[in-house]
């Protein structure tokens, strides 16, 4: 069976959101949103998999709808929601932790990664976490999933699990009427543009990321145009010009972060920028940089600034979407409880 193509996405509702995952994830959305139907979640039930301030998770889930909207999701075109509004998620979760198998969970070097040293004391929950992914996908029975480069593995775990929950119930798929045994699609990572892997700004090898203690590190999309400038004037850099060729950013990892950006947000590619600037040294290349990502981050942090002063309109704009996600979801969960061997009444 040929799956209808349908899109979805979601970012954690932990801190405010970077240049990393506007670069990274957003502005794929945003182009996807164009041509076909797409699913964006705030997922608040991943966010829990760590501790979160009650409060200060309400008002990120709120922060994050924002941010959305302003960097350019249409809540009429698309389908903006928190997960814990739409039942199917955990619902589906639960029945893919017994699909999943132990030793899957295991290779996920994201687990280790935020586990840390203390492994024992991480929550459930963060270990299961890609089994949720998985069910936030297939409830939808998304085909195509715009992410960095950073969620990789969770992906083809996701079609794994698919993959794995097609063969387990064959029989009772063909039962309910689909021929070829094909009950989930295999869902496609969508990992392009110049930018699937922003890095930190302080650190060339290390992802720009959320829970880095140092804010120098990121450009946040609530930052003001001062703090960008800032940030980008202190961003570590090596003491060569820029090279007029790609292969001149080889083994300069911060150089390639900084052009990587650049063309991201110009939309245009590596190459070009460096036909740009090219012998340029750094102090001009950051200012042409700081000035183009104030031209392009400013209007949205001022618009989700617009946003949040009425958080009762977001709030509309989440129960909407979460009405219009439990309309696709619902039939396909009661597809596979009949599929399990469920009861329903
Ligand atoms: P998260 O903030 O972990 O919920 O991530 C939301 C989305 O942003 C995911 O698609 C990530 O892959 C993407 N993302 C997060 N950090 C980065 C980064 N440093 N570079 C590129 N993409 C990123
Ligand atoms: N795990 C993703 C991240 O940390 C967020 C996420 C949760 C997601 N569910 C998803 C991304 C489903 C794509 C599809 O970035």
């Amino acid at each position: 069976m040929k799956f209808k193509e349908r899109v979805f996405s979601g970012m954690q509702p932990t801190g405010s959101l970077h240049l990393g995952n506007y670069l990274g994830a957003m502005l794929q959305w945003i182009e996807l949103q164009k041509t076909h139907e797409c699913i964006y979640c705030v997922v608040d039930m991943h966010a829990i998999t760590v501790w979160q301030d009650p409060d200060e998770l309400k008002s990120a889930i709120r922060q994050v709808t924002a941010a959305y909207i302003a960097s350019g999701l249409d809540p009429k075109r698309s389908i903006l929601f928190n997960q814990s509004e739409v039942a199917a998620h955990a619902e589906l979760a639960w029945i893919f932790n017994c699909v999943a198998r132990l030793g899957w969970l295991n290779r996920m070097t994201q687990f280790k990664e935020k586990a840390g040293k203390d492994r024992e004391n991480a929550s459930v929950g963060l270990y299961v976490y890609p089994n949720l992914m998985a069910a936030d996908i297939l409830a939808y029975r998304a085909t195509h999933v715009p992410v960095g480069d950073d969620q990789k593995q969770h992906l083809e775990l996701s079609r794994d699990i698919a993959q794995k929950f097609n063969n387990d119930f064959k029989q009772w798929i063909e039962k309910a009427g689909y021929v070829d045994g094909n009950f989930f699609p295999l869902p496609e990572p969508v990992i392009t543009g110049p930018a699937t892997r922003v890095m930190s700004l302080r650190d060339g090898t290390k992802k720009m990321s959320k829970s880095d203690p140092s804010d120098l590190s990121r450009i946040n999309l609530t930052d003001d145009a001062d703090t960008i400038a800032k940030k980008i004037q202190k961003a570590k850099t090596d003491p060569e010009p820029l090279p007029s060729e790609l292969k001149g950013l080889d083994g300069r990892p911060e150089a390639e972060n900084l052009v990587g950006i650049y063309a991201a947000l110009a939309g245009r590619s590596k190459a070009k920028v460096l036909e740009e600037f090219g012998g340029a040294q750094f102090s001009a290349f950051k200012k042409a940089l700081a000035e183009l990502c104030v031209e392009k981050l400013g209007p949205i942090a001022a618009e989700t600034k617009r946003l949040m002063a009425d958080p009762a309109e977001i709030d509309r704009v989440l129960a909407s979407g979460s009405e219009r996600a439990r309309v696709i979801a619902g039939p396909i969960i009661a597809e596979v409880k009949d599929v399990v061997g469920f009861v329903r009444s």
